[in-house]
């Protein structure tokens, strides 16, 4: 009956199948039973096995890991054991995406190669360009950057040698050079801008900056507190564990397609507003409240249950506080000295005080998340609402990638095949109603 717990593991489950009376032994091993040993649990030798029901994953892990660690009652968050305070304090976002992918903040000479490398990557193909140049004036940038990533996929054929470190990692390093360069392309289009090539002396976060914003100046001197405000974002955002863009490269990825197809279906993944757009909403919520005057009407509103939520606050992990929120509200400041501060800043003050304070928000542990700061920061940086999850996906990259590598050689992993209870109809014969 499946087995005793073999030394090493915690414990074990004892289960009892009130269908047959018998008993089974499920080993426990941090602090999860398998699945696949339930299906020894059977009424006949004929039952397929036991199976677990559980949509939306809600308690399932679908691999091992040691990229992120979250533990969202204490409101931790760390890449590869270190605490994201200290990597947003210090650390730049290519050093990050070095630690995400390596496991090892990278030495000197580690670094200078991998932003060697990631620098003279940025250029993209011309034909990509004038792809880009085939959508609408007004497509969404989240459509373009999916679109023109999966049709990198064609430019390098050989990334399909997936197997071969070699090829992976001239993908990685492709991947994190050219997506801000599609990003940003993309951005120029919908302005109806002429694009601005990639700036090789630039650092990761000017050169993005510099993409977006250059009009006729030969040389683009992006604000030294603007580009470390998107240097921080950039790592806030770059992994968040096991999140429905990352479930969706690992399962795309899976399949044993190339990453940058794996990559384009994580874009696809967090453009959806549940996802990567709430950032956006708060940005819609403040300007509906339009005055602090409102702030209180607003909170009885979402209290009753009657208006939309509090964007920007409550979390499904974070139970204490998101500690990405506190570094995000310190950044704003700095950014709004630069900027000036607006009414919408106010507001957002205002009505984050006021939550904090309501027994409604604290008795359901409700406290801002990162997307309650990042939408205004972004906005008043002079980007448009709709580019915000682009912004998201450039730095979500480095964490896919990681993710998709991990997967990819975990041994125990195999293509992504979920199981199903079929409710459909019983066998029926064909008989044609086209009568
Ligand atoms: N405003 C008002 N009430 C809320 C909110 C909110 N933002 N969030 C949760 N609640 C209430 C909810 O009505 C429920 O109350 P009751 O127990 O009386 O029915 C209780 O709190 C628990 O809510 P839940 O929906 O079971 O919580 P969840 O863990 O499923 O939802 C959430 C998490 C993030 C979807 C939700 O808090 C929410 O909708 N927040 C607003 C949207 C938002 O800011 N999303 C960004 C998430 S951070 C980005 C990221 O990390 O990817």
């Amino acid at each position: 009956m499946v087995s005793p717990a073999p030394s090493g593991e915690e414990g074990s489950l004892e289960i009892r199948d009130s269908r047959t009376g018998r008993t089974y032994t499920v080993p426990i091993k941090d602090g999860t039973i398998r699945a696949l040993d339930l299906r020894a649990i059977k009424t006949d030798d004929d039952d397929f096995g036991l199976m677990t029901y559980d949509p939306a994953f809600m308690n399932t892990a679908s691999c091992r890991s040691g990229i992120t660690y979250i533990d969202g009652d204490k409101g931790i968050l760390r890449y590869r054991g270190y605490p994201i305070e200290q990597l947003a304090e210090s650390a730049t976002f290519l050093e990050v995406a070095y630690l995400l992918r390596n496991g090892e903040l990278p030495n000197r000479a580690e670094y200078d190669k991998w932003v060697h490398d990631i620098t003279f990557h940025t250029y993209v193909h011309e034909n990509i360009r004038k792809f880009l140049e085939g959508f609408r004036y007004d497509a969404h940038p989240m459509s373009m950057l999916c679109s023109s990533v999966a049709a990198l996929s064609s430019f390098y054929p050989t990334a399909r040698d997936i197997f071969n470190p070699a090829e992976r990692q001239i993908s990685v390093i492709r991947l994190l050079a050219k997506v801000p360069t599609l990003a940003a392309f993309s951005y120029r289009h919908v302005k109806g801008l002429p694009s601005v090539y990639p700036d090789n002396e630039l650092s990761y976060t000017e050169n993005m900056l510099s993409m977006v914003a250059r009009m006729t100046e030969p040389k683009y001197h992006a604000n030294p507190v603007m580009a470390r405000a998107l240097e921080v974002l950039f790592i806030l955002h770059a992994d968040h564990e096991q999140n429905c863009s990352t479930s969706a490269v690992r399962g795309v990825g899976s399949s044993h397609v190339d990453p940058f197809s794996a990559v384009a279906a994580g874009i696809a993944a967090l453009f959806g507003p549940l996802h990567g757009g709430a950032n956006e909403q708060v940005l819609h919520m403040i300007t509906e409240i339009g005055d602090k005057k409102n702030i209180p009407a607003f909170i009885e509103s979402v209290k009753g249950g009657k208006g939309s939520r509090l964007m920007g606050f409550g979390h499904r992990v974070y139970k204490s506080y998101d500690p990405r929120a506190k570094i995000v509200k310190k950044l704003a400041y700095d950014v709004f000295e630069i900027t000036g501060t607006d009414k919408d800043l106010d507001i957002a003050l205002e009505l984050e005080r006021i939550a904090l304070e309501d027994d409604y928000f604290v008795s359901r542990k409700l406290y801002p998340n990162v997307d309650f700061y990042t939408g205004l920061i972004y906005r008043a940086m002079g980007f448009p609402t709709e580019y915000f999850t682009v912004l998201f996906a450039i730095a979500r990259t480095a964490g896919w990638l990681a993710q998709w590598e991990e997967g990819l050689v975990d041994k125990e992993q195999k293509i992504w095949r979920p199981r199903q209870i079929y409710t459909g109809p019983d066998e029926r014969q064909y008989k044609s109603r086209l009568v």
